[in-house]
């Protein structure tokens, strides 16, 4: 995996997403046996940032430090980008200098662009279409709860965003069952579930989207939501609360669910409107080891890029 980009779950094979899961459990156990583990000794993560964050900034920059090397965050209005100097030169200049680029950006095309004229690795920390550091510390946590990752019933509720496309690419490529619930106009694109729908057949798994969330929730292993309102849709905010009224993981759609479910959510939540309190907060809920183990896969996707895997 050496040298790759990631810019999307479909870049990796199943098989590259378990060996990085194998890598970032370990590295898991070590960091909690206090054990270090300076596998990136002098290397340097660049980090560009066009919209705001919490995890992933300090997950990567946290990671970074563990495995020996560096990180330097680069907002917009630290870099030249953000005065009109191109993405292409960006690209050019900063892989002269840095072991590999993470970039959080809108538009997904702007992270191609930027991996097309990159010498170095290019990662994806959120675009409006794919979250796939997301996916994998999600699939992580779903294989730390239940052992494994095949004929887990993940249920997603709510929009069919960056998060919902990266976690269904995931799940059609590990062999779990996948099926939104998602209000009509609001689905991840036919495109993409089109081709989730025929990777998960090859997994002997499903890809089913749909609108009804207590049919999606029904013998769920794991219910999944995020926010209504995505980063750069803030104008839609009015008619989408509305929309997505029908969408609230609560106790009640909860209690539809297996009864061992898990209840996800990549984080920040809008508690009182895509999940209540008592559903984050309940015992249920999944959403701080998820949001830990972003730092663990991403510290196991950083050495296979940069390194390559062990
Ligand atoms: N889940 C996630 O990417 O969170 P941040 O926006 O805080 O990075
Ligand atoms: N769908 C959300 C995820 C944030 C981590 C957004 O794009 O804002």
């Amino acid at each position: 995996m050496k040298g790759k980009h990631l810019l999307a779950i479909h870049d990796l094979s199943a098989e590259e997403i378990d060996s990085i899961l194998n890598l970032a459990d370990r590295l898991k156990s070590e960091t909690k046996e206090g054990k270090s583990h300076e596998i990136l000794h002098g290397k340097t993560l660049g980090m560009i940032f066009a919209k705001p964050s919490t995890r992933t900034r300090v997950s990567f920059e946290t990671g970074m430090t563990q495995l020996g090397g560096h990180a330097i965050y680069l907002g917009m209005n630290d870099l030249q980008l953000g005065r009109g100097e191109t993405i292409a030169d960006t690209a050019r200049t900063l892989s002269r200098y840095v072991d590999a680029i993470m970039a959080r950006l809108f538009k997904h095309q702007d992270a191609e662009e930027l991996a097309k004229h990159s010498r170095v690795p290019v990662i994806n920390g959120l675009t409006d279409l794919h979250h796939p550091c997301q996916a994998l510390a999600d699939l992580m946590t779903i294989r730390e709860k239940f052992g494994k990752l095949s004929g887990i019933n993940v249920a997603w509720v709510g929009d069919g965003n960056n998060v919902c496309i990266s976690l269904m690419e995931g799940c059609s490529l590990v062999g779990a069952n996948f099926r939104a619930a998602c209000p009509r106009g609001y689905e991840p694109p036919a495109e993409i579930a089109s081709w989730a729908k025929n990777r998960a057949a090859k997994s002997g798994s499903l890809v089913e989207i749909e609108t009804d969330p207590e049919k999606a929730v029904k013998g769920a292993d794991v219910i999944y939501t995020d926010v209504w309102v995505s980063m750069g849709q803030e104008a839609e905010a009015k008619t989408r609360l509305e929309v997505f009224k029908k969408y609230q993981v609560n106790e009640q759609l909860v209690e539809k669910a297996s009864p061992n479910v898990i209840v996800m959510h990549c984080l920040p939540a809008h508690r009182g409107q895509e999940i209540t309190d008592e559903v984050i907060d309940g015992p249920h809920s999944a959403v701080w080891d998820q949001a830990e183990n972003r730092m663990h896969a991403q510290k196991a996707l950083l050495v296979a890029l940069i390194k390559g895997l062990p």
